[in-house]
């Protein structure tokens, strides 16, 4: 029986996003603390020799996903993108067990595609350089450089600039997501007359002990992409009010360009207390209690321990 290789996608949280400029290509400079959570997607692997990689869905999210072209899948354009840069003969049949809604402002295909790239480096034993794999996970999203990262990182250029931030308490959370997707084009587009966030407001060095000084900090910025998100879709108001609504709510933001909404609670309790009642009134919307991953947790998700038997 051939070994089977494993990685997590852990969902991506835009705890603050500022847009703070635009560059002659379109794309627009940002500036955001991003976190990621328990929750996400996983993807498996086996190696094949013959070069073929195959990709398989699986999950309860794997539904747009499989009617879409496989060339159009973040999994096989960063697994054919890997294979050609690093030269090798080696192939794989992956599955990916799509867990996260897709195009939800939390990066799910980006952080499908950082996995594959973690994933391959892994199997096919390549040493690429961390260089050349951020260039190679940028060409593939501005946001897959983070993802590849893996750790609580405060991100600026366009996605390609990351610093470690020092480590973050665990933060309870729920995720929402109101079951519609979004185009993050046409949101940057919608938000054309709003303005830029000026840069450097957020301190790269701050240490926090608790969720309640964090979210304390950032109810001084916010997500410059939300208005333009709810003039779009304005389910997303109902979803920021019923995080907001529930007992020991920190902070309540919609995460990238939306849909999906997260909330930092006070207690694990209160987070799956929050998600309980919000779901027995919204059947219809995808909600999820988690914390976000502690970096010894994300390590160990995202380098080795991705090889199971
Ligand atoms: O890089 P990615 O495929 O995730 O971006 C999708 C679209 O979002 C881009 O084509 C662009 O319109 C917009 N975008 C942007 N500035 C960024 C990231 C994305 O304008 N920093």
């Amino acid at each position: 029986m051939s070994a089977t290789y494993r990685q997590h996608a852990p969902a991506k949280i835009n705890l603050f996003l500022h847009v703070t400029g635009k560059r002659d290509d379109g794309y627009h400079l940002l500036e955001s603390l991003v976190c990621f959570t328990e929750a996400g997607d996983v993807l498996n692997g086996e190696l094949r020799d013959d070069g073929k990689i195959t990709l398989a869905i699986t999950g309860p999210m794997a539904s747009p996903l499989s009617q879409a072209p496989a060339e159009d899948n973040l999994v096989i354009r960063a697994a054919r993108l890997l294979q050609q840069e690093a030269q090798t003969t080696l192939g794989a049949d992956l599955i990916l067990d799509k867990r996260l809604p897709v195009a939800s402002g939390i990066g799910g295909g980006s952080a499908d595609a950082a996995a594959t790239l973690r994933l391959l480096v892994d199997m096919w034993k390549l040493d690429l350089g961390t260089e050349s794999l951020s260039r190679i996970a940028l060409s593939l999203g501005a946001d897959v450089p983070v993802c590849l990262n893996g750790k609580t990182t405060l991100m600026s250029g366009i996605g390609e600039k990351l610093n470690d931030f020092p480590e973050l308490p665990s933060l309870p959370m729920v995720l929402i997501n109101p079951g519609k997707p979004v185009s993050t084009p046409a949101i940057f587009k919608a938000r054309e007359e709003d303005g830029f966030s000026d840069e450097n407001l957020w301190d790269i060095t701050a240490h926090y002990q608790s969720g309640a000084a964090l979210a304390a900090d950032l109810q001084e910025c916010g997500n410059d992409l939300t208005l333009a998100a709810t003039s779009i879709l304005p389910e997303i108001c109902d979803v920021l009010n019923a995080l907001a609504r529930e007992e020991g709510c920190l902070l309540a933001r919609m995460s990238g360009s939306g849909a999906t909404c997260f909330a930092i609670y006070d207690t694990t309790d209160q987070a799956e207390q929050a998600a309980n009642t919000i779901a027995s009134a919204h059947d219809d919307w995808w909600i999820t209690p988690t914390q976000t991953l502690s970096e010894q947790a994300s390590t160990l998700s995202n380098i080795g321990a991705s090889f199971l038997d």
